[in-house]
């Protein structure tokens, strides 16, 4: 079951989400020495991470502990204006003393079944041969419904719905943007320990509400995919786009 949890506006939105990394990364770092946590792309956590690279914030989390993976990434070089990897360098992993080898970024770079491969290894490298357990996961959502680079229409989300097992990473073409990603799968999704979803924006809150509280149609919203098996889930949304949900 997802809590949600509605603020007045995005600035708000990220602090909460802030608030939230900082608790979970201490948890995290108290409890096993080390804080996994997968970001997202878009640029709804912008602010977020921005907020984390504030003395605030950054002076209270242990970055030597703290590992970063992506959900996605898009199929371009890291210094490219579309690269999630640039957006989250940009804003926080340059302004903090978080070590290189920490960072494991997407190779988006080469062919998207390569990086997808190499990106695969990485998590085996970091949490073994078992389905990797982040601390944290986050994902935004797209107006069509789509989550991390799981998006409608695509093979990869056809595979999800058709219970297909699935690596723990995959390249995906996405036919509207004409362009291929690389994805977790919801197989490393779901087994997070919290998942935590970041929508900001009037433009979300009709598939907002056709996700939490229409059908469940997964191949037409893939956000509905996201059931964490034993971890939270919890979906931070601003007003404008919590607009149409019922009130709780
Ligand atoms: C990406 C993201 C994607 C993103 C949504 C929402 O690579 O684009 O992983 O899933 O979270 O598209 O993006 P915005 O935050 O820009 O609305």
């Amino acid at each position: 079951m997802a809590s949600v949890r509605k603020y007045s506006n995005a600035n708000a939105l990220a602090r909460a989400a802030a608030d939230l990394f900082l608790d979970l990364c201490s948890s995290a770092t108290q409890e096993r020495g080390r804080f996994s946590v997968a970001l997202s792309g878009g640029s709804t956590p912008a602010a977020l991470f921005r907020l984390l690279a504030t003395e605030n914030y950054a002076s209270s989390i242990d970055w030597s502990g703290v590992h970063v993976f992506w959900g996605d990434e898009r199929n371009v070089a890291p210094e490219h204006i579309n690269s999630n990897y640039r957006m989250a360098n940009d804003t926080l992993l340059r302004l903090v003393p978080i070590p290189g080898q920490n960072i494991n970024r997407i190779l988006g770079e080469i062919h998207a079944g390569e990086a997808a491969k190499a990106y695969e290894a990485a998590l085996r490298d970091f949490f073994g041969g078992e389905v990797p357990q982040f601390d944290l996961i986050l994902l935004g959502m797209g107006d069509d419904g789509h989550t991390a680079s799981l998006f409608p229409g695509s093979v990869v989300v056809g595979k999800e719905v058709a219970g297909n097992q699935l690596d723990w990473v995959a390249p995906n073409y996405v036919e509207k943007l004409g362009t291929w990603r690389i994805t977790l799968t919801t197989c490393v999704i779901n087994a997070a320990a919290n998942v935590l979803f970041l929508v900001s924006g009037s433009t979300k809150a009709e598939t907002v509400r056709s996700v939490l509280e229409g059908p469940y149609q997964p191949a037409t919203l893939p956000a509905q995919l996201i059931k964490p098996k034993q971890g939270r889930l919890i979906w931070l949304v601003d007003e404008q786009a919590a607009a149409y949900l019922s009130a709780r």
